[in-house]
């Protein structure tokens, strides 16, 4: 698929592997709108690309920003969920209210603000909901395409914390929901499960220091990490995902093959 002049927004779009994102989506051609807590570390006159502070923990902001980028560019084409935080790797017996709320907020309550916020712009394109069942079910028209960044903990007891480990697991399952949900109306949602990832991601949730019992805890499966990944290989498979057309509700692994194991 080509991605020019498509409309795009990345969360997390100022760091790791969301900036790596929109870089891909820019050599594309894409209009992407670049959506961060942080500002762009350097500022841009690119026409292609509208930066927008946004929390999206944040109801408000997310809908604003959706608001924003549909009256610049007249729609949405494809919605990236990257922004995420960790947890200090605490155990359910160790995480306090704040750390719960905190990493929910990020990683599920924000990708579910936004995916809320972009859909009827989705499904406000031309072309009904497809008819018939089975083998006489006609191809839906294309009208979005989301893709939501989960983690090795959406699918593992092993990985992190209780917080994280829980919002990963809650966004894994909004994302199979959604993809079963709007099949039949052009709209395909998809996810992305990275091991390890070299990026600052402890450090930028405040997280320098971990929990010494969850992490203890933890170590074993950590152990057999096969590897790191890099932000432009997770970046790789979210934009071959938002051009996969006929995939839909799938989970693609970025590990190194830490789940085949
Ligand atoms: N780094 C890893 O090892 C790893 C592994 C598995 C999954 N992931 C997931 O990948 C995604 C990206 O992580 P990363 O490693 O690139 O992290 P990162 O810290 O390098 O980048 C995250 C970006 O999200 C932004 N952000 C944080 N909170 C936000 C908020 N409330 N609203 C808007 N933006 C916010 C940050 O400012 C930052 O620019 C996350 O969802 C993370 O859970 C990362």
């Amino acid at each position: 698929m080509s991605f020019k002049d498509k409309i795009v927004i990345v969360t997390g779009a100022n760091n790791g592997i969301g900036a790596a994102t929109v870089a891909l989506f820019a050599a594309e051609g894409a209009k992407i709108a670049c959506l961060d807590i942080r500002e762009p570390a350097t500022a841009t006159s690119d026409p292609n690309r509208l930066d927008i502070k946004c929390n999206v923990s944040s109801q408000e902001d997310a809908e604003a920003a959706v608001k924003q980028v549909v009256d610049k560019w007249g729609g949405i084409d494809i919605l990236c969920n990257v922004a995420g935080i960790t947890d200090k790797f605490e155990r359910v017996s160790d995480t306090s209210n704040d750390q719960l709320t905190r990493v929910m907020s990020v990683n599920f309550n924000g990708p579910f603000y936004l995916m809320r916020a972009a859909i009827p712009h989705f499904l406000s394109k031309p072309g009904g909901p497809v008819e018939g069942t089975g083998s006489s079910t006609k191809l839906p028209p294309h009208k979005g395409t989301i893709v939501n960044v989960c983690s090795f903990a959406a699918v593992s007891g092993a990985a992190a914390g209780a917080a994280y480990t829980a919002s990963k697991h809650a966004l894994l399952g909004l994302s199979r929901n959604t993809a079963w949900m709007y099949r039949l109306e052009g709209i395909r949602c998809n996810v992305i499960i990275p091991g390890g990832v070299a990026t600052n991601i402890m450090a930028n949730s405040g997280n320098e220091k971990f929990d010494m019992s969850g992490y203890m805890s933890l170590k074993l499966a950590h152990d057999t990490m096969p590897g790191i990944v890099w932000p432009d290989d997770v970046a790789r498979a979210i934009v071959f995902l938002a051009g996969a057309n006929g995939i839909n509700g799938a989970e693609l692994t970025v590990d190194q093959g830490w789940r085949a194991m």
